[in-house]
């Protein structure tokens, strides 16, 4: 099944959306992009996760993420269900703050690898999942989540990787579990200690373990 994987430049595809024609790259620009897949329009839990992510929309503005959604319906439908949607963020006299492509022909939808095998629409044709992916500023694929079109997604988690993914790409941490913004952070494996301790003034510290190998290495960025 065709799909993207971590590291692939994500296609520059052309599409119609609520903001008009648009080309992928350049409506990046050099920002951050999140695109959030949905399996139809006028539906419950896609309601929901768009009113969500139109109250919160600030936080990826601030973050330098443009954000775009996606679904298997027409501009026309997008149009009119954006207005459901701010209505539900309790926000009924502003438009949606970020467009929402349409797939009306799945063409998109088949290039990603984002059809549910298991959600099919009344006439038996198979309805896009939740898909996440987060692209960086250099166009390539950070991140991946695919949610079946039953489960929707955690705004706020989607906030919390982002934080995640723009700190590992200019530090040379990674983030345990359950990290949260300003937490310790830990020291990626490749770097020796000699070189962990030029990096972070704050210091390293390390937790004993049985093996006694010393692999948990913890700063504070
Ligand atoms: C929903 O968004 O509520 C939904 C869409 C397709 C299948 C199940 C739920």
């Amino acid at each position: 099944m065709p799909g993207l994987l971590l590291g692939d430049e994500f296609p520059n595809f052309e599409a119609d959306t609520s903001i008009g024609r648009i080309k992928f790259h350049d409506f990046l620009g050099n920002s951050w992009g999140i695109l959030f897949s949905h399996p139809r329009d006028f539906t419950p839990v896609c309601t929901t996760e768009l009113a969500r992510a139109a109250k919160i929309s600030n936080e990826f503005k601030k973050r330098g993420v443009k954000m775009i959604a996606l679904s298997i319906d027409s501009v026309a439908d997008h149009n009119s269900w954006s207005k459901d949607v701010m209505a539900v963020s309790k926000n009924a006299d502003t438009d949606l703050p970020f467009p929402i492509i349409a797939d009306d022909k799945r063409e998109l939808s088949v290039l990603m690898g984002m059809l549910d095998p298991d959600e099919k629409d009344k006439d038996g044709m198979p309805l896009t999942a939740r898909c996440v992916f987060v692209i960086g500023p250099d166009k390539k694929l950070k991140l991946s989540i695919l949610y079946p079109a039953t489960t929707g997604r955690n705004f706020d988690e989607l906030l919390r990787v982002i934080d995640s993914l723009q700190l590992t790409a200019q530090k040379k941490v990674a983030t345990p579990v359950d990290w949260k913004p300003g937490d310790k952070v830990m020291v990626i494996p490749s770097l020796s200690d000699a070189e962990a301790a030029s990096l972070f003034p704050n210091g390293v510290t390390t937790e004993e373990v049985p093996s006694g190998k010393k692999y948990l290495r913890y700063t504070h960025i």
